[in-house]
């Protein structure tokens, strides 16, 4: 039997401990296989990552054995060079696997002569590829995709992965440059993107002057129904029923990472025993107390009027006007100047905007801000 476990601060590697998701892997599975691109989003830890990884990419190397997979990671860059290092380097990685996978390693060298690999070999024999000249640069992005294209055409079958595209918003003509490589992969090519900052990703999406505007398929991830959850919960022998279980996840916000922390203390903490709405809050209660030096530590990056303007978003909880008078003479600041920093948090996915209105993300810097204050 598979290990079943909480998982946290990290990708999940196996289904087994991925909870449900079911709707989302059928979905982004029948468009996969059909060759389509998608827009794949969720708030943050959410799953998408572990998703991709853990199911969508093993599916579909089963079905394409001498295919070529490149899942690039876009987090934090910050230029144009810094986009094409990060895609080099997917790639990279992507045909060092095909290569190992030896099927198409003859017709593969010749195809991606152009870029200048250089092959090095490990120390266990196992052949690395790397897109990068003498000189430390990586090829223009357009020229790898317009390579995938050739691959892909000479019958090695090609998957795309790009996550936190959001990252690219902002860097002068990176989306302009990356929509057009986009559009010239071939209609067949599947390409997911993932992203979890939703008005960042709508900037570059869904406004019709947009560059990637209608763009491929959007698939969102929703929160997992708390009977699913509960379920999970119990398989991991934790002994809780649905409304101790409602109760935290809730108190979660619904995200899976920080549920599964909670979870992972309680079955420490209580072994078999059932659990009651009190042990769930004095364990919340202890989480924060241990962690908090996380949050000091980012506090202690921000200036008076962000840290204070959190402290009264925190408090609240929800704020569904963020420029009401009330905020404005809580948070002692302008309208303006809540909205410049509303701005730089929502970019930085340190609030977040739902259906209800304003929020702190992290379940856990909020209930620190209530307890600990700035
Ligand atoms: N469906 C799920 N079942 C169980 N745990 C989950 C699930 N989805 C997310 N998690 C939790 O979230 C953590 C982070 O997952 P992952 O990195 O895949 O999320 P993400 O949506 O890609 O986040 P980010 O937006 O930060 O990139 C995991 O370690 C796990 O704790
Ligand atoms: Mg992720």
């Amino acid at each position: 039997m598979k290990d079943k476990r909480f998982e946290f601060e990290t990708v999940i590697k196996d289904t087994v401990n991925l909870c449900n998701m079911d709707k989302e892997k059928k979905a982004i599975m029948n468009l996969v296989l059909d060759g389509k691109k998608i827009l794949l989003f969720g708030r943050r830890n959410t799953g998408k990552t572990s998703l991709v990884e853990s199911f969508v990419i093993p599916q579909w190397l089963k079905k394409n054995k001498s295919g070529l997979y490149a899942q690039v990671d876009l987090y934090g860059v910050r230029s144009l060079t810094h986009i094409s290092q990060r895609i080099a380097l997917g790639f990279s990685e992507g045909f060092s696997r095909a290569f190992r996978a030896k099927s198409a390693f003859q017709s593969l060298i010749k195809l991606i002569a152009s870029l200048r690999p250089r092959m090095t070999l490990d120390n266990d024999g196992i052949s690395r590829i790397e897109l990068s000249t003498s000189e430390g640069k990586p090829p223009h992005f357009k020229d790898i995709f317009q390579k995938i294209n050739e691959i892909h055409l000479n019958d090695i079958p090609a998957l795309i992965v790009m996550d936190e595209f959001q990252d690219i918003a902002g860097i002068e003509e990176a989306e302009g440059l990356l929509r057009d490589s986009l559009q010239r992969l071939a209609a067949t090519i599947p390409v997911i993107i993932l992203g979890s900052k939703k008005h960042l990703l709508s900037k570059v999406f869904s406004v019709p002057k947009a560059p990637l505007y209608n763009w491929g398929e959007s698939i969102e991830i929703t929160p997992i129904e708390y009977l699913e959850y509960t379920t999970f919960m119990k398989e991991r022998g934790l002994n809780i029923d649905l409304d101790v279980s409602t109760y935290l996840q809730d108190c979660m916000k619904r995200i899976p990472e920080p549920i599964n922390i909670v979870c992972y203390n309680l079955l420490k903490k209580a072994g078999v025993k059932k659990i009651s709405l009190k042990m769930v809050d004095g364990n919340i209660n202890e989480i924060v107390q241990n962690r908090r030096g996380r949050p000091q530590e980012f506090l202690s990056t921000l200036t008076y009027s962000q840290a204070r303007f959190l402290e009264v978003l925190g408090k609240h909880g929800v704020i569904k006007k963020i420029t009401a008078k009330q905020v404005q003479r809580e948070a002692r600041l302008t309208s303006p100047g809540i909205l410049k920093i509303v701005a730089h948090f929502e970019d930085m996915g340190v609030i977040y905007k739902g259906d209800m209105g304003y929020e702190i993300a992290d379940p856990f810097l909020e209930l620190h801000l209530r307890r600990y204050g700035i």
